[in-house]
């Protein structure tokens, strides 16, 4: 079948070690299934795949891998669904996020860059009939992580004040949406006007240029950009409020505020991705509210290599969907 994968990763040169060829079909162990992938969305962890750093520990002997985080497809019956990503231990109980032995798709189970993908059972959700494919696509790892931003971590309620760092990433664009539909008054800071601007179509109240002064700090803080943004986070955010990390896109380094942390009592705290149950959840509220997940761009998957230059050089406004198979 058509796949994209990594033989052999290159740390220095993550897409020399790309390839866009052939793998054998995976056939489903019981208790799981097989979708047929429809579209499925980049991430950067499939930079960080391409680089050798996919899973817990870097592991060697898992390669070759198929790239691929998440998706939407159909069953071997027809039913659409969209995938939840983690993986873990057959005996951990409550939040998967938590499990030590946790995994994501395309760390140790093959990814979905390909014709077809196998998961266990639980982790291909049914697609509400309301939300659209390709834009169904980004669910799993991008607005699932945002979704448990803003609800589980920061517990954001209708009418407080949150302010998202980056306009027109994946995981800020969603926040954007999801957070809008909330209730909440979504101020954002984002590189030039246009991504500004992209920011305002999809909801945000006020924005500001990255490193700009707030007029008042906010509830909470949501930084996925890390290094460049974490001290303006910190510096903006009210006293007892909290500033959710969940990433990193300029880099991981940073000094922390002791003083400010403990003296105007502000939670710092990090997300990864979500339970299944915020999954369900998720996808009914993006459904009940009628939110389409904004999508920069489709490509067909045979162009993999296109998109991930892009996501390398900072020249997204949004996700990037890649189109395999026509619905139905
Ligand atoms: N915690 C999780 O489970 C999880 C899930 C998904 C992603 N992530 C991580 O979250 C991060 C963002 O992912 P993404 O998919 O949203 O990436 P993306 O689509 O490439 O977006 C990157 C964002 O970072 C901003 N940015 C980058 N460099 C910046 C700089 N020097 N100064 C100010 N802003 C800068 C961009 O702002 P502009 O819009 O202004 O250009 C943009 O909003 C990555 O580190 C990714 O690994 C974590």
């Amino acid at each position: 079948m058509f796949a994209v994968y990594v033989e052999k990763p290159n740390p220095v040169d993550p897409l020399s070690a790309l390839v866009v060829g052939e793998r054998p079909a995976p056939v489903a162990p019981p208790g799981w299934v097989r979708v047929r992938v429809q579209a499925a969305s980049l991430n950067w962890h499939d930079l960080w795949t391409l680089r050798g750093l996919g899973g817990p520990n870097g592991r060697p002997e898992v390669f070759p891998m198929t790239l691929g985080s998440d998706g939407v497809g159909t069953l071997d019956d027809g039913t659409p669904v969209t995938l939840y990503p983690l993986m873990g231990d057959a005996d951990w109980r409550g939040d998967e996020t938590l499990d030590p032995r946790r995994t994501v798709l395309s760390e140790e189970v093959q990814g979905t860059f390909a014709d077809f993908v196998v998961v266990p059972r639980r982790n291909a959700v049914p697609l509400p009939a309301a939300i659209p494919r390709e834009a169904a696509a980004v669910l799993g790892a991008t607005w699932l992580t945002a979704y448990r931003m803003l609800f589980t971590k920061a517990r954001a309620r209708p009418g407080q004040t949150i302010l998202v760092q980056g306009a027109s990433g994946g995981v800020s664009t969603a926040l954007i949406q999801l957070g809008r539909a909330a209730g909440l008054q979504v101020w954002v800071t984002g590189r030039g006007a246009t991504k500004r601007e992209l920011a305002v179509r999809l909801g945000a109240q006020r924005t500001f240029e990255s490193g700009e002064t707030l007029p008042r700090p906010a509830d909470a803080v949501f930084d996925l950009v890390g290094a460049a943004t974490f001290s303006h986070s910190l510096k903006h955010v009210k006293t007892g409020g909290v500033v959710v990390l969940g990433g990193g896109a300029s880099g991981f380094e940073g000094s922390l505020d002791i003083a400010r942390v403990f003296i105007e009592q502000i939670t710092v705290t990090g997300s990864f991705d979500g339970t299944l149950d915020e999954f369900y959840a998720l996808l009914d509220f993006v459904a009940d509210a009628g939110l389409v997940p904004y999508i920069g761009q489709v490509l067909p998957m045979e162009r993999v290599a296109e998109g991930l230059r892009m996501m390398l050089e900072g020249r997204l406004a949004g996700k990037i969907v890649l189109a395999r198979h026509a619905s139905g």
